[in-house]
């Protein structure tokens, strides 16, 4: 079965509620599309304001962050149970902005996996290597550990069912994004390890992204590659161009 792209937009720290609202209704005719999964992924004091301006539309709104506890003394944190009362289905886990200003690792990435899961919230996962890494030669062992402790003790069924964004940290925000041929190798070894780890069917479900700096004119040819599923964009999902990267 050929798997359906999804196409998320990650708004990290922008947009106040009022502004969210006003972003919506923008975009929303320029989404409508039952040919592709439309996330916005936003800021959580976005959620609910973003959930009322998206209703009736095919966007669906998802979290960028959440806690890996159930609930108790975490002060600022966001439980699953919290995102699932006001009907969340997606979360970015691990995005390598939380990696590196909020010291999160493979290990807490492992364990926001298998709680989302828990409760039936479908992770966004987040891997990719530093430009050092990629110069090194060293990107496909890395990425693969980074797929590899976020999937401990996850089930195929549940792998099945989950997102995983390739970033190239080196082409986050940085207009730099990656060709389509380096994209399309990389997804297609992390199918390859998800094979590994599961079996063939797994790897034919689960849904790979390519995101850094993806925008309107590279769209078409990254989601065209047969391992790319989609796209995790940044920059361009806050502006009507995010559209046209949904109608690529
Ligand atoms: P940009 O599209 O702004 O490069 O950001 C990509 C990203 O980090 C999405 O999660």
């Amino acid at each position: 079965m050929a798997r359906k792209k999804i196409i998320a937009g990650n708004w990290k720290m922008n947009m106040t509620p009022s502004e969210a609202v006003e972003l919506i209704n923008t975009l929303k005719p320029l989404v409508a599309t039952e040919k592709a999964d439309v996330v916005f992924c936003v800021p959580a004091i976005d959620i609910i304001p973003a959930m009322e301006a998206a209703k009736g539309s095919n966007i669906q709104i998802g979290a960028e962050n959440m806690y890996f506890e159930e609930k108790g003394a975490y002060t600022g944190e966001i439980s699953p149970a919290m995102l699932t009362d006001v009907g969340v289905k997606y979360v970015i886990i691990g995005h390598s902005e939380r990696r590196e200003y909020f010291a999160e690792t493979d290990e807490t990435v492992n364990k926001k996996v298998l709680k989302a899961f828990e409760h039936g919230i479908t992770p966004i996962v987040c891997c990719g290597e530093t430009l050092t890494q990629r110069e090194q030669g060293v990107t496909i062992d890395f990425i693969r550990q980074q797929i590899k402790i976020a999937f401990l003790n996850v089930t195929a069924d549940q792998a099945k069912t989950a997102v995983i964004a390739y970033e190239p940290i080196w082409a986050i925000g940085t207009g730099k994004t990656a060709t389509s041929d380096q994209a399309q190798e990389v997804c297609s070894a992390i199918r390859a390890c998800i094979g590994e780890i599961y079996d063939e069917a797994t790897a034919e479900a689960i849904r790979i992204q390519y995101g850094g700096s993806v925008n309107a004119s590279t769209a078409a040819e990254l989601f065209a590659k047969p391992d790319i599923d989609g796209g995790l964009v940044g920059g361009a999902a806050l502006k009507p161009d995010f559209g046209k990267i949904v109608n690529y």
